[in-house]
């Protein structure tokens, strides 16, 4: 299976590709997760990366790319992976694209978690208070909405176009949302 998880900020990715992945036993590869990390550990990706994060903006698509090109040639994602986080732009859909045409592969789905701006705010300003994560500031996640609305959520389209968009309603408590999303992939995908 190859799949991907898009949504706005705090729409849930990373806790439903945690879910995603493990039924379907492949790597789920959050770039958000890639940066965290690098940050936290001071590497020089880290420090490249720290101020465009707090603030919001989007990293360059040479460096992004590079780092999943690099996460994709593991020998894990051989038979698979959940890309959650990316593609973001259209950058970045031509070099899925182009990564999936030269293994003759194909995305099998592309889950699309809808939930309403208010309720997105809610849930980044509680993980702000509990996890105190750097870019979870009121200015910051306006700032990552709009990013978002303007260079991300059109990409749905790209994939709608290809028919292998599957909406699901990111509302509800997480159990909730992961059976609604099992149910559309399976449907989907016949798997
Ligand atoms: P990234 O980490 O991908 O951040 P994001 O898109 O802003 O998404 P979040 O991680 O905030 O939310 P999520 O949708 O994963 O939801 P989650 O499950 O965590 O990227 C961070 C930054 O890295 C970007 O802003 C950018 O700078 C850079 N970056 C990353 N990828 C890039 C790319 N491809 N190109 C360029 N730059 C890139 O849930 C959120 C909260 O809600 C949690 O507290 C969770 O417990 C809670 N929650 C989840 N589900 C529910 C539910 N059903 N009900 C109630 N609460 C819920």
């Amino acid at each position: 299976m190859r799949l991907l998880i898009m949504g706005a900020p705090g729409a849930g990715k990373g806790t439903q590709a945690t879910a995603l992945a493990e039924r379907y036993g492949i790597p789920a590869v959050s770039t958000g997760d890639i940066f965290r990390s690098n940050i936290q550990q001071g590497t020089d990706l880290g420090v490249q990366v720290k101020a465009i994060i707090e603030a919001g903006e989007y990293v360059s698509d040479d460096l992004t790319e590079a780092i999943v090109a690099d996460r994709l040639a593991q020998p894990d994602c051989a038979q698979g992976f959940l890309l959650d986080g990316f593609p973001r732009t259209m950058h970045q859909v031509h070099f899925l694209d182009e990564h999936l045409s030269a293994t003759s592969r194909q995305l099998d789905a592309v889950v699309s978690l809808q939930v309403n701006p208010d309720a997105l705010v809610d849930r980044l300003l509680e993980r702000a208070r509990i996890e105190g994560r750097a870019d979870d500031n009121e200015d910051t996640i306006r700032r990552r909405m709009e990013v978002y609305a303007g260079q991300t959520a059109p990409l749905l389209f790209h994939y709608e176009r290809q028919g292998i968009l599957v909406d699901v309603d990111g509302t509800g408590t997480v159990d909730e949302v992961r059976e609604r999303m099992f149910a559309g992939v399976d449907k989907h995908t016949g798997k």
